[in-house]
C-alpha cells in the first residue's frame, strides 16, 4: 500500500510538473554515482536513489506560477518556494515514516555553515544522504537550463563546489563528485 502511495504522489508530480521528475531522476543518477564512489552498500545506493528521485516533491504544493516563473522571484515568492522541504516532508513521512526520504526532502537546502533552509541547520545536524544530495542537486540544477537562466558550464560548476567544499558541502562528496566530473559522468 505504501508503494503504491508513493506511486500515486510521483505520478502526480509528473503531471503537475514534469521538469521536477526529470530533475529528481537526474539527481538520483548522480547521487548514486557519488555513493558508489563513496564505497556505499548496493542497499544504500537503492535507498539514496527513491531519496534522490522525490526530494523535490513539496513542489507539488507550490503555486506553478511560481515554479515557473521566467524572471527573478520577490522576496514573497521565495518564502513561499522555500516551504517545498516542508511541504515534501510532510507528505512523505506519511507515507514512509521509517525511511530516510523524508528527512532528506527536509534538509537537501541545509548547507554545513548553517546558512541553508528552513531551520540552518548545521553540519553535525545533517545526514550524510543529505549530503550527497545537497552536491548532486547544485550541479544537476547548474548544468541544466532553468525557467530563469541557461544551463551554466561544468568550469561554474567546478568553481562552486570547490570554493565552497567543507564550507557548504561535504568534503568527501565534493571529492568524489570532482571524480566523477573528470571522468566525464555529468553528461547526465
Ligand atoms: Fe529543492
Amino acid at each position: 500500500m505504501e508503494d503504491l502511495d508513493m506511486l500515486f504522489l510521483v505520478t502526480e508530480l509528473l503531471d503537475k510538473n514534469k521538469q521536477v521528475l526529470v530533475h529528481g531522476k537526474r539527481v538520483a543518477k548522480l547521487a548514486c554515482a557519488i555513493a558508489k564512489e563513496l564505497k556505499y552498500c548496493n542497499d544504500g545506493i537503492k535507498h539514496i536513489s527513491l531519496a534522490a528521485i522525490v526530494h523535490d516533491i513539496g513542489k507539488i504544493q507550490i503555486p506553478a506560477e511560481i515554479i515557473n516563473k521566467p524572471g527573478v522571484l520577490d522576496d514573497n515568492e521565495v518564502v513561499v518556494i522555500r516551504k517545498h522541504p516542508e511541504f515534501g516532508y510532510r507528505l512523505l513521512m506519511d507515507m514512509k515514516p521509517e525511511s530516510i526520504i523524508a528527512e532528506v526532502a527536509l534538509q537537501h537546502h541545509e548547507r554545513l555553515d548553517g546558512s541553508g533552509y528552513p531551520f540552518g541547520l548545521r553540519a553535525k545536524d545533517i545526514n550524510p544522504v543529505t549530503r550527497i544530495i545537497a552536491v548532486a542537486d547544485v550541479i544537476e540544477t547548474m548544468v541544466s537550463p532553468q525557467v530563469y537562466r541557461p544551463a551554466l558550464s561544468i568550469n561554474a560548476v567546478l568553481e562552486e563546489i570547490k570554493q565552497n567544499s567543507g564550507l557548504l558541502y561535504d568534503f568527501n562528496v565534493v571529492a568524489a563528485s570532482l571524480l566523477l566530473i573528470k571522468k566525464g559522468v555529468l553528461s547526465v
